[in-house]
This record gives structure tokens, sequence and C-alpha cells, in this order.
């Protein structure tokens, strides 16, 4: 039987990390084989390019380049990671997707969505997650909890006017697409946070 496929969102400093593998203890205990993996990654080119893209240091990376690397990215993690890993039955749980195109891209940069909508579609033909959860939180907790974590990235580094951007385009996908996207309050202490996100899990995996 094919695998589930979950991808974690939400803007930097929403506390991710520490969820995703909270996520992934719940998946082992109910059973499931589980295949963790993030994005832009997931593979050694795709890594090679996900160094290219957080690197502050080097010639501007237009636009379109940008969303294109993100999605070459993509292409060869759904090719050699995720779609292996759904076929063999093992559930597939990532750190990001192709809603932060959308959301990074298209809200924060202001790209075209329908460009997006049509990369979407040829890299991935019929793969979209099965259950999303977006980690929400207000910009200025999460860049705070991002600075205090030391170095920013060429993302990190954008102004508070970019991730306003990129936080609405989220909550607007997640309004849009409520069956699949389900919003965490990531603004409560941790413990609340996980039976939030345990609770929605419980739902998707017996609801
Ligand atoms: P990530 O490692 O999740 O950063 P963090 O843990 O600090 O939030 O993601 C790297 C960066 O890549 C992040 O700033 C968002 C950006 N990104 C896009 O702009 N578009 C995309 O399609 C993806 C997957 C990520």
């Amino acid at each position: 039987m094919q695998g589930k496929f979950i991808t974690l969102e939400g803007g930097e400093g929403g506390g991710k990390s520490t969820n995703l593998k909270y996520i992934e203890q719940l998946l082992l205990k109910e059973g499931f084989s589980v295949v963790m993996t993030r994005e832009p990654g997931g593979t050694k080119l795709a890594e090679n390019i996900r160094q290219l893209l957080l690197d502050k240091a080097q010639e501007e990376i237009s636009q379109q380049a940008e969303l294109l690397m993100m999605f070459a990215a993509r292409a060869q993690h759904i090719k050699h990671v995720i779609q292996p890993a759904l076929a063999q039955g093992s559930w597939v749980l990532c750190d990001r997707f192709t809603d932060s195109s959308y959301a990074y891209q298209g809200g924060g940069r202001g790209m075209d969505h329908s460009a997006i909508a049509w990369l979407e579609n040829f890299a991935q033909s019929q793969l979209r997650p099965d259950l999303t959860l977006l980690l929400d939180v207000p910009v200025e907790i999460g860049m705070g909890r991002a600075k205090a974590r030391g170095q920013l990235d060429r993302f990190e580094s954008e102004k508070m006017e970019f991730f306003n951007k990129v936080r609405c385009c989220f909550l607007e996908l997640a309004e849009k697409q409520p069956k699949r996207i389900k919003v965490v309050d990531g603004t409560q202490e941790l413990a609340q946070v996980q039976a939030q996100i345990s609770q929605l899990m419980q739902d998707f995996i017996h609801g």
C-alpha cells in the first residue's frame, strides 16, 4: 500500500525542526515506516542546490532562477526519494514543499502564481501532500527566534515586509485548502503546540 505524504510548513522560527521530530515519533509509535526529509534538499544534487540558494555571498539570484532552482531540486527529490519511499509504503515527512514556493516566491517575491502552478504540475504530476501542517507565528516572534539561532541565510536576511507577505500567503493557502492544510498556532507553549499536532495527526490517521 502507498504511504502518505505529509509536509510541515511555516515561516522562519516557527519551530519546524522540533515539531518534525515530534511528528516522526508519533508516526513511528503508530507503526509506520517513516522517511524524514527536507526541501530544498533531500538528495545530493538537491542539497547542493540548497547551498547555492541559501548562500548570501554570491551573485544576485534572479527571481526566475530562484524559482527554477527550487523546482529543479524538487524534481530530483521527488524522483529519487519521495516517490520510491511512498511506493514502498513508507510515510514521507517533509520539512517544506511546494506551499513554500507559493509563499516565498509567490507571496514574498511577488511572482505569478500561475507560473508556480505550471511548474507544480510539470515537476510533480499528480503528487500533492496528503496533509500539511502550517506552523503559524507572527513574523516578529519568528524572526526573533531565527536571529537568536545565529547567522542569517539569504532568505532570513529579507525585510519584515517580505515575511509578512510570506505569512499572509501561507494563511491564504490554508483558507483555500482547509481539508489538506491545518494551521497550528506556534505561539503557544511547546506542550500545547504538540497536543494540537497530536490531535491533528490522530484525526488524519484514524479519522
Ligand atoms: P528551511 O531550511 O526550512 O529554513 P528554516 O528552517 O530556517 O525555516 O528552508 C530554507 C529556506 O528556503 C527558507 O527560508 C524558505 C526557503 N524556501 C523557498 O523560498 N521556497 C521553497 O520552495 C522552499 C522549499 C524553501
